[in-house]
């Protein structure tokens, strides 16, 4: 099949699309053995001998999705620098490279998608991406109505607003919290900000796909109408 180099790049998991077309203009890609910095170039993605610095790249068929319920004191990194447990350990089983679609914090549980389908991982990861995450968080204190409504309405972390959130008290001290951004720590820093900070955070949902009944630190593979609904997101 044509497609395009960028895309060819990206589904071969070496960079996000963006960064690919970044790499083909600095004439690290090669096809066939001529450079190729054009972008826009189509190549035949089973026939195109495709190198970048020199390396061989090429597309992994079997593409595989899997949800895991990431537990608390591991992080969402291929590699880590301090030797802490990573995502990667919990699923060392799988032989195919698979890496984490987006983040959690360290000390976040919950649903974690992770998968070697780099044209997934751009479009779910991408800022424009508007993907709901749904999240439940203990916090210290009961916020007011009223620091609800601010945090429905967006508040100012990092010095810039955040977009419209739903948030809802479902128990004690307990919140149900729904945001469509991926920033940094995002959904602790807005409950700081209303004056109820965050002890335990857990994401329970990735648009309608939920963790279920699936136990921390384990994974399943994903089902094909959750493939297909991810990939119609
Ligand atoms: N928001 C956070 O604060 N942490 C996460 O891990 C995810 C969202």
């Amino acid at each position: 099949m044509l497609i395009r180099l960028q895309k060819f790049l990206a589904e071969a998991q070496v960079a996000s699309r963006r960064k690919a077309e970044e790499m083909i203009v600095q004439g690290r890609v090669t096809v066939d053995g001529a450079v190729a910095d054009t972008l826009g170039t189509k190549i035949d993605d089973e026939k195109a001998v495709v190198c970048v610095d020199g390396k061989p790249v090429k597309i992994c068929k079997d593409a595989i999705y899997i949800m895991l319920n990431k537990p608390e004191g591991c992080v969402t990194t291929v590699k880590d620098q301090f030797n802490r447990k990573t995502v990667m350990d919990l699923t060392a089983d799988i032989k195919e490279r698979i890496y984490p679609v987006g983040r959690l914090d360290y000390d976040t549980s919950g649903l974690l998608i992770m998968t070697n389908d780099g044209d997934l991982t751009y479009r779910l990861t991408h800022p424009r991406h508007n993907v709901e995450k749904t999240y439940i968080a203990d916090v210290e204190r009961e916020p007011s109505a009223e620091a609800m409504e601010r945090f429905r309405n967006g508040i100012v972390i990092d010095g810039r607003m955040t977009a419209p959130a739903h948030i809802e008290n479902i128990g004690k001290n307990r919140l149900k919290i729904v945001i469509h951004e991926g920033r940094n720590r995002q959904v602790r820093k807005m409950c700081e900000a209303i004056g109820s900070p965050v002890l335990h955070l857990k994401r329970e949902a990735i648009g309608s796909l939920h963790l279920g009944e699936l136990k921390k630190g384990s994974y399943r593979y994903l089902a094909p109408n959750e493939i297909d609904y991810l990939k119609n997101l």
